[in-house]
């Protein structure tokens, strides 16, 4: 069965790295949610409470399932974004512990305004590692002591990933320090490179991953004590005085998520995550090598014409180009004519591929899951029209 059958046939949709297409069954999860038990967790005693609270667990669990993480060493949390989910470990690391803020060249403004935001509040030096063009981070002497670091294991504009994830992490430990990986563009297609990773935290955005809209925040437990709580509401509290609170993170195990879950949640959208990651885990070895087969056939169609320049040298569902005298938005406005959904601009990385490489705008095609063989051609023939 086809879970993307209400996409009509002539419409291409290329905007999988800002949000995935749902495939039926989340659609249908976030529905039996709304219709049969809409209900808050965590509060409720009547049983679509109880249903609710079954099913927003079994979705943690099965975070940490598929990334190969241990309950005892971690814990999932939700949040809105992975914009948010950076913001708000940012602003809640003890400021004792962090005299030195890192990132990488190549971020989307999230993690690049964010450790930006992060200096200039605490005063401290901010450093933006280079890094090669297969994504690898070039590390050098660096003394990464009393510092965190933040950088992606994916980027968004070509895919190119972080090879040297595991080695990074190992230095910036040794080091002493605290590590944060935006996964965002990781968890659709290359959630395997953050299997049993030991980095302190990694946020996400469930929207690109064939999910509704949502954060996740995934962190090692250790993190706790390196935290100064900040931003805090109802469901995060064990008792409450008149000017002090015993927060249920610190002494409550089975509960450490609250930390990061001041207020109501969405809870609709947290239990379809669950069943996405199910939908995830079952793409056969068909589905995996189609998608492989679309990307490396539109890859070398672009690849090999000698008016189009691809950025970077991964092969990857993610690639972005130009063409050789002609705006991309208006590229992106004729196909649009023909119903191909791209995108165009720096795709919020304005600092590395405007200001490091000096590219003009640029083309973005994002494949997916729901990606066929006819959108491929309809791609080709667009572009050979213009
Ligand atoms: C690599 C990367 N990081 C962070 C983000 C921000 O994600 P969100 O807008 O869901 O917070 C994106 C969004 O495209 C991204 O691609």
């Amino acid at each position: 069965m086809n879970d993307f059958d209400y996409l009509s046939p002539n419409s291409v949709y290329l905007d999988a790295a800002c949000q995935s297409l749902r495939p039926r069954p989340v659609v249908d999860a976030l529905e039996r949610y709304y219709f049969q038990h809409n209900s808050c967790g965590e509060r409720v005693k009547y049983a679509w409470g109880i249903k609710t609270d079954e099913l927003v667990e079994a979705t943690r669990k099965k975070v940490l399932k598929f990334l190969k993480l241990k309950d005892k060493d971690y814990f999932t949390s939700f949040t809105l974004n992975t914009t948010y989910g950076i913001n708000l470990l940012l602003n809640e690391l003890n400021p004792a512990h962090i005299k030195k803020v890192y990132t990488s060249e190549i971020e989307h403004n999230s993690p690049f305004l964010a450790t930006m935001s992060l200096a200039d509040r605490l005063n401290i030096p901010r450093t933006v590692l280079k890094r090669k063009t297969d994504g690898t981070i070039i590390i050098g002497d660096e003394n990464f002591r009393d510092s965190v670091v933040v950088v992606n294991c994916a980027a968004n504009f070509d895919g190119r990933t972080l090879p040297n994830l595991k080695d990074v992490i190992k230095r910036v430990h040794k080091d002493g320090s605290i590590i944060i990986i935006d996964a965002a563009q990781a968890m659709a297609h290359h959630h395997e490179i953050l299997e049993k990773t030991e980095a302190d935290a990694i946020c996400f955005s469930a929207h690109k991953m064939y999910a509704p809209s949502l954060g996740v925040i995934v962190a090692r437990r250790d993190l706790i004590p390196k935290l100064h709580p900040s931003f805090i509401g109802g469901g995060m509290v064990d008792d409450v005085f008149e000017d002090r609170f015993l927060l249920t993170a610190s002494g409550n195990k089975a509960h450490t998520y609250t930390i990061f879950e001041p207020g109501l949640q969405a809870w609709g959208e947290i239990i379809a995550l669950g069943t996405a990651i199910d939908w995830l885990s079952a793409r056969t070895k068909s589905d995996c090598q189609n998608l492989q087969a679309y990307t490396t056939e539109l890859h070398e169609f672009l690849h090999n014409n000698p008016r189009i320049n691809l950025v970077g040298e991964t092969v990857s569902p993610t690639m972005s180009f130009y063409i050789d005298g002609i705006n991309s938005h208006l590229i992106g406005n004729a196909l649009a004519k023909d119903n191909i959904m791209a995108r165009t601009g720096y795709f919020c990385v304005h600092y590395y591929l405007d200001k490091v490489l000096h590219l003009p705008p640029l083309i973005r095609f994002s494949l997916s899951y729901a990606t066929r063989a006819s959108d491929i051609d309809a791609i080709k023939k667009a572009l050979a029209k213009i």
